[in-house]
């Protein structure tokens, strides 16, 4: 794992983006994966900042987000679908079509799920994964206990999960209980991951992260086990790691 020392937010969302307009710009066709919640919005905010100065298509991209709620129809404000087109999509111009995230609501959810692994092999993988961190390790929302060899699938979430996504809500019991998440093989196909981490909070996973052991326990330890990853990380998410130069 390759680690990008940042000074903050501000940094780590710039450097992502230089990161994701480079290949943009230097390639035919490209696969994001997509990822949402408060880590990647900074990311988004550049890239859009970036369309609208310099012009730089996004025709030539197609993307597919990590999870979305079980239970919430595209046009709920907390649902994935909304955040990913207010806060990128609408913005530059991906074609919709091109655009992909779990449906959350679908009377087969069970079948969504791996139509949406089938879907994103069909298109020729993801080339370049973006992830966020849960403060359980959690990677998509693939939460303690997810086997490794789990496609995409539907979560329970964790009551932790719910309790920091309760922010976004009215209430916690407006929460959904569940989740379709890309499963832990699924993330682990993508032939490159860049993974953010800003922020205290992120400082106890940031440490299982970088030397913790392998384990279901700690979702996110298996990346450690991928050939290409890239974790663009803040002073305040590295503040208590051991660094080895
Ligand atoms: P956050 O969530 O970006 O809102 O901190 C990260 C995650 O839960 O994966």
């Amino acid at each position: 794992m390759e680690l990008i020392k940042v000074r903050d937010y501000n940094e780590m969302s710039q450097k992502a983006a230089e990161i994701l307009i480079g290949k943009v710009k230097g390639s035919e066709k490209i696969n994001f994966g997509l990822a949402t919640g408060g880590t990647p919005k900074g990311l988004y905010e550049k890239m859009i900042e970036d369309h609208q100065k310099n012009g730089i298509s996004y025709k030539n991209v197609t993307t597919f987000n990590l999870d979305e709620y079980a239970g919430l129809s595209e046009e709920d404000p907390n649902s994935y679908h909304y955040y990913m087109n207010e806060s990128l999509f609408k913005h530059i111009d991906i074609l919709k079509s091109n655009t992909h995230l779990p449906k959350g609501i679908s009377e087969h959810l069970e079948k969504e799920c791996s139509e949406y692994d089938k879907m994103i092999a069909e298109n020729g993988g993801i080339d370049l994964q973006v992830l966020g961190i849960g403060q359980n390790g959690h990677i998509g929302f693939n939460e303690p206990g997810t086997s490794f060899k789990s496609n995409t699938h539907v979560v329970k979430l964790a009551e932790s999960t719910r309790e920091a996504n309760a922010r976004y809500f009215d209430t916690i019991d407006d929460v959904p209980t569940h989740a379709i998440t890309m499963g832990i093989a699924s993330i682990m196909k993508s032939k490159e991951i860049l993974l953010l981490v800003s922020g205290e909070a992120k400082q106890e996973a940031m440490g299982k992260l970088m030397h913790g052991e392998v384990t279901e326990e700690f979702p996110a330890s298996i990346l450690q086990k991928h050939p290409r990853v890239t974790i663009i990380a803040d002073q305040k998410a590295l503040s208590r790691v051991l660094i080895t130069p």
